[in-house]
């Protein structure tokens, strides 16, 4: 086992003169689960090919433990990994596809079928060992393809989109089952996923890419409590975050006929940079309802004079009915623009289309940005 760390790594395709990644700073702990999330095309496989020694390190450096393997090819990397597709060889029986990597290494056959067998068992996969690929679900396949990188004990797993060809629920047992056996084995794993919610719920950190260019890496709970920027702020979270942008006034925002208090020190950051708004972030799930007469959030907050209720109005114009909740789909108007917003409501009182609710950001749940550079502004 070992950590992993990629310091300034820089990769540039021939023929681009942009890098597809950019001065990657990132440090793994041994035995860690890394998430590198990002939107297509922002350098997460190339990130993955450059650790796994299958793409050029154009600068920078990238060391497992202490080792610098920048110019070390594959082989003599001690990594697994784990594609989209499996990769399976389709003529090989499920031990033969396991065993491949140790036979090619000249490892005895009996040791072999001992290790064969023993990842087969922590797969649940003993009683297809004889079968061919083609005899198997997707998610048995998916779980050979695990089996593979298992029976070579590497330092380091490396995994691209392993679930991206199961249907929907079996991704979401896959995903459990790889993250616990992760947990048991200890190995080290960098793991490539578009999904957010993939990352977010598998990942003992998670690393946001945009452009080549790192974003954020932090827990998935301080990913979702203090995104550090605008484009982390909408890609986690889902639905994704409201984002507003907001005049400032004394000693807040204003947020439709409320003024939400936040900060003095951001919006002194946000003033010096010559800006006169700010751009403020509420989760669908962090507005409370005010009931007219005033909830519990509306006392909370400073009412401007006009008699209008505290808070945004949002006309409803389409509502999506969960069971446990339902969400929103409405538009505000906002400094004179109609703005659509995301509104989590219970769901037992899942307003009518048409109607208008009063929203109010929960105190402590706003995030604010500066609409000029979309850097975090609030602790
Ligand atoms: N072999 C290559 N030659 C030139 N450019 C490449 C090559 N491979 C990838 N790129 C470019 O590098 C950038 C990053 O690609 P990469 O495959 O790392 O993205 P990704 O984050 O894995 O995307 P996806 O989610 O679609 O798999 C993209 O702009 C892509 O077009
Ligand atoms: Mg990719």
């Amino acid at each position: 086992m070992a950590s992993v760390t990629f310091d300034k790594a820089t990769r540039v395709y021939p023929g681009s003169t942009k890098p597809a990644v950019d001065g990657l700073d990132i440090e793994i702990e041994d035995g860690e689960f890394l998430v590198l999330v990002g939107p297509s095309g922002c350098g997460k496989s190339t990130s993955l090919r450059m650790l796994a020694g299958l793409e050029d390190v154009n600068g920078g450096a990238i060391r497992i433990g202490d080792r610098d393997v920048t110019h070390l090819p594959p082989k003599d990397r001690d990594i697994a990994m784990v594609f989209q597709n499996y990769a399976l060889y389709p003529h090989m029986s499920v031990a033969d596809n396991m065993g491949f990597a140790l036979k090619i290494a000249g490892v005895n056959k009996a040791e072999i079928r001992q290790k064969v067998e023993e990842a087969a068992k922590i797969l649940d996969l003993t009683e297809y060992l004889d079968r061919k690929p083609k005899a198997l679900s997707g998610g048995q396949r998916q779980r050979v393809a695990m089996g593979r990188a298992i029976v070579r004990e590497p330092q380091v797993f490396l995994m691209d989109e392993p679930l991206s060809n199961l249907d929907a629920k079996l991704r979401v047992s896959t995903r459990t089952q790889i993250a616990s056996l992760q947990r048991r084995l200890g190995i080290t794993t960098v793991y490539v996923t578009h999904d957010q919610v993939e990352a977010m719920t598998m990942g003992d950190r998670v690393a946001v890419l945009k452009d080549g260019l790192l974003q954020q890496v932090d827990s998935p709970r301080n990913m979702y409590d203090r995104p550090a920027n605008l484009f982390v702020a909408g890609f986690i979270g889902s639905p994704a975050m409201n984002l507003v942008e907001v005049p400032i006034t004394d000693g807040g925002v204003k947020f439709g006929n409320s003024v939400v208090p936040v900060n003095r020190e951001a919006l002194k950051a946000a003033s010096d940079k010559g800006d006169t708004t700010v751009t403020v972030g509420v989760r669908p799930e962090h507005f409370d309802i005010v009931e007219l007469g005033g909830g519990e959030a509306a006392k909370s907050l400073t009412k401007d004079s006009s008699d209008a209720p505290a808070g945004l109005a949002v006309s409803v114009n389409v509502v999506e009915e969960l069971g446990a909740d339902g969400f929103v789909y409405g538009t505000a108007q906002v400094n004179g623009e109609s703005k659509d917003l995301v509104v989590r409501v219970n769901g037992r009182q899942i307003p009518e289309k048409g109607a208008q609710l009063h929203v109010v950001p929960r105190p402590g749940e706003t995030h604010v940005f500066s609409t000029s550079t979309g850097e975090r502004l609030t602790d």
